[in-house]
């Protein structure tokens, strides 16, 4: 199994080049299943969680077609053509890789009026229950029966009928499921209370390139006219605002400067602010954002909302930045009930960091100290490499496999910037 190994104390600094969104990039995926043409989708990330996608899709009958990537290049452009649905059934075994795989039972309800996908169960940072896709679907004239550990979803007379729903908690992924259905419905649909991340309004452009229409993009009030049908398309996935975010911190927590080539600062509103309250200075150009730190962080409080609040994707990155801030922070979690699983290995390093249920609170600290810690979700995995990054001595991150799931070509992108990181396996 690969673990990553990391020579701590080095100021980063360079030109990271931000790769595609893993969260846009799996809402976007799906969408080949509404139309009998060609997708085309670019700026794809090299991850694992986009190729297990690929391979869901590819199960319900979806061919998906991968260009030659060059050398160097991060990034990658892949076709997808659904000319047939072959199967509505996204097995147990797909699901439970990646809770992901929900986002076809929207769109596969649409194109063909029915569709059979396994619960996900729980997962590391909490229950993360369903409950709000299948209402949503409901309210747009979907039948739902649960047996089995599974969901079967089915339109009456072959097509959903549109309505409206207001979502009683921000969701991003049931707004996901709830649009791509409502597109092909035979009527209008409203949603109420709808998630506004960003990745949304990548998802309803690239449904409005494919002849979807939509009104209300990036608020909270989408409005949905279905049409009889969509044709094929090529689009680009936005750039990933968690991954710029995280390296930003990379800067942060080394006194480095790093520019984040592609960010888009519209995307990241309240993570450039908290890296501005942290004492960082962070300027725009054309090519992106460009953040430098002086050695001193100061320190924050902060608490995880939806979009255009404190993203919960970033406050594992945040914790481990704030460990070294002169003072005590404060981080309040509230979108999901498990996700201080990296508390126990920051400490290890040295971090000194109290929970007190959904609250942390920070006690900066003079130096971290490197450790063997183990990864435990995706954003937990990134807070350790950031750790270690600014620890003294070596840290070695095992169960890496979480990382691939979300950073594109890490160690490569972290070397590029003067980090002492490497990826090594134990046969
Ligand atoms: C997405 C992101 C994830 C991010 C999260 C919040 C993807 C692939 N993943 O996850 O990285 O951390 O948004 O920004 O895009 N909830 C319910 N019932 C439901 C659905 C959600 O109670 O049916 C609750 C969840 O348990 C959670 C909250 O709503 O407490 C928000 O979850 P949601 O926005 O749905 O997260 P995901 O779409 O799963």
């Amino acid at each position: 199994m690969d673990s990553i190994w990391i020579q701590g104390g080095k100021r980063l600094e360079g030109k990271i080049p931000i790769s595609g969104a893993k969260n846009a990039a799996l809402a976007l995926l799906p969408c080949a299943l509404l139309t009998e043409d060609k997708l085309t989708l670019g700026n794809l990330p090299r991850l694992a969680d986009v190729d297990s996608f690929g391979h869901l899709l590819n199960q319900l009958g979806v061919s998906t077609m991968v260009e030659g990537v060059r050398r160097g290049e991060y990034g990658r452009r892949m076709t997808l053509h659904a000319a047939d649905i072959a199967s509505t059934v996204a097995p147990y075994d797909m699901v439970r890789k990646m809770r992901a795989s929900i986002l076809v039972l929207g769109p596969m309800l649409a194109r063909a009026g029915e569709a059979t996908v396994s619960l996900p169960g729980g997962c590391a940072i909490g229950d993360r229950p369903i409950d709000l896709h299948l209402q949503a679907l409901e309210c747009l004239g979907a039948e739902i029966e649960l047996a089995a550990g599974y969901v079967k979803a089915t339109a009456p007379k072959g097509r959903l009928a549109g309505g409206d729903y207001s979502f009683p908690v921000v969701s991003v992924g049931a707004t996901e499921n709830a649009l791509m259905a409502a597109v092909l419905a035979r009527g209008r649909s409203q949603l109420f209370n709808a998630a506004r991340e960003p990745e949304i309004a990548d998802l309803c452009n690239l449904l409005v390139a494919m002849g979807a229409r939509i009104e209300g993009i990036g608020s909270s009030h989408l409005i949905v006219e279905g049409v009889e049908g969509l044709h094929g398309a090529t689009y680009d996935v936005m750039p990933d605002r968690i991954e710029a975010g995280s390296y930003a911190c990379a800067a942060g927590i080394t006194g480095g400067c790093i520019e984040l080539v592609g960010a888009r600062p519209g995307d990241m509103c309240s993570i450039v602010n908290a890296l501005c309250h942290a004492g960082l200075m962070v300027e725009f150009n054309d090519h992106g954002v460009k953040v430098t730190a002086d050695g001193k962080l100061k320190p924050l409080a902060l608490t995880t909302a939806p979009f255009p609040g404190f993203a919960t994707d970033m406050q594992a990155q945040f914790m481990a930045m704030l460990s070294l801030a002169e003072g005590d922070s404060f981080l309040e979690e509230t979108i999901f009930e498990n996700r201080y699983m990296h508390v126990p290995e920051l400490r290890r390093m040295g971090a000194d960091v109290e929970i007190r249920g959904r609250s942390a609170l920070v006690h900066g600290v003079e130096k971290l100290t490197g450790a063997s810690v183990m990864a435990t979700d995706l954003r937990a995995s990134m807070s350790l490499v950031l750790a270690g990054l600014a620890a003294e001595a070596e840290t070695e991150v095992l169960r890496v496999y979480h990382l691939d799931r979300g950073y594109e070509r890490l160690e490569e992108k972290l070397s590029a910037v003067g980090a002492a990181i490497e990826r090594r396996s134990s046969g």
